[in-house]
């Protein structure tokens, strides 16, 4: 069983979260599952496509409940789906984590417009494809003097649940981000017949298995496929390998 969670918050907060309670964390386990704690919601978040196809919003579908603490399934194999049901071994699931520890912002380019800023690092990438919605983002922003173009920049960088994106206000500074309640989801995005990462809201504190801390964000999805190149980040894997976590209401359904 991996260590019970730490008392503090011992990590950086990303510019524009906050950390969640302490009792709230996910530890990763060496080649194993996610134990969380704190019992947060679990619940399928289904993207949900606009008329023009492209990804918009998230319906939400089955709710699971958590015993404390809770293990969650990270290969991709478990037959117990979202729980761990020890095939990791089964499977010789490598989960090395080979994500940097340093801020999402150390890699993120910038891209600037009138009133608004998109901050961008692309390893992050978890393929949900919200960033086109109404238009690229990265083209949407450099019109961002527009009221109604404004608002579609930051719906669209905050949909896009890995924190990859993220809007700032150009003349103070300061990141636009609305912060959500602790909460855990399971991404379905039946567009592209996958199930996808494991999405961890609301600066959910999340724990290597050697012990660090990596920086606490709003938003972060965590590979759940087993494919990731990027662990325990999810980097898109899933929708190229077509990964499908064959729970009700998923994308086969
Ligand atoms: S869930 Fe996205 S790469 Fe594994």
């Amino acid at each position: 069983m991996a260590n019970p969670p730490s008392a503090d918050n011992d990590a950086v907060v990303s510019p524009g979260s906050q950390a969640a309670p302490a009792r709230y964390r996910i530890v990763i386990t060496t080649n194993g599952p996610f134990i969380v704690h704190g019992q947060p919601p679990l619940v399928q978040q289904f993207i949900t496509p606009d008329s023009s196809g492209h990804s918009w919003t998230y319906r939400t579908g089955q709710r699971f409940e958590l015993d404390e603490p809770a293990a969650l399934c990270r290969c991709g194999h478990s037959q117990h789906k979202p729980f761990c049901d020890g095939s990791h071994k089964r499977v010789g699931f490598d989960g090395t984590e080979t994500a940097s520890l340093q801020p999402i912002l150390d890699g993120a380019k910038v891209f600037d417009g009138p009133t608004l800023r998109v901050s961008d690092n692309p390893d992050y990438c978890a393929n949900s494809r919200f960033c086109d919605g109404h238009g690229s983002v990265w083209k949407l922003v450099l019109r961002s003097d527009d009221p109604q173009t404004a608002e579609y920049v930051l719906h669209e960088t905050h949909h896009c649940p890995s924190g990859r994106l993220l809007a700032w206000d150009v003349a103070s500074g300061v990141p636009l981000e609305a912060l959500d309640a602790p909460e855990l989801g399971l991404i379905e995005d039946p567009p592209s017949q996958s199930s996808g990462p494991l999405w961890v809201r609301g600066g959910i504190a999340i724990q290597s298995a050697d012990g660090s801390v990596y920086e606490i964000r709003n938003r972060v999805t965590l590979c759940r496929c087993g494919h990731s190149q990027n662990k325990p980040f999810c980097d898109g894997s899933h929708a190229s390998a077509q990964w499908q976590d064959g729970l009700p209401g998923g994308p086969e359904a």
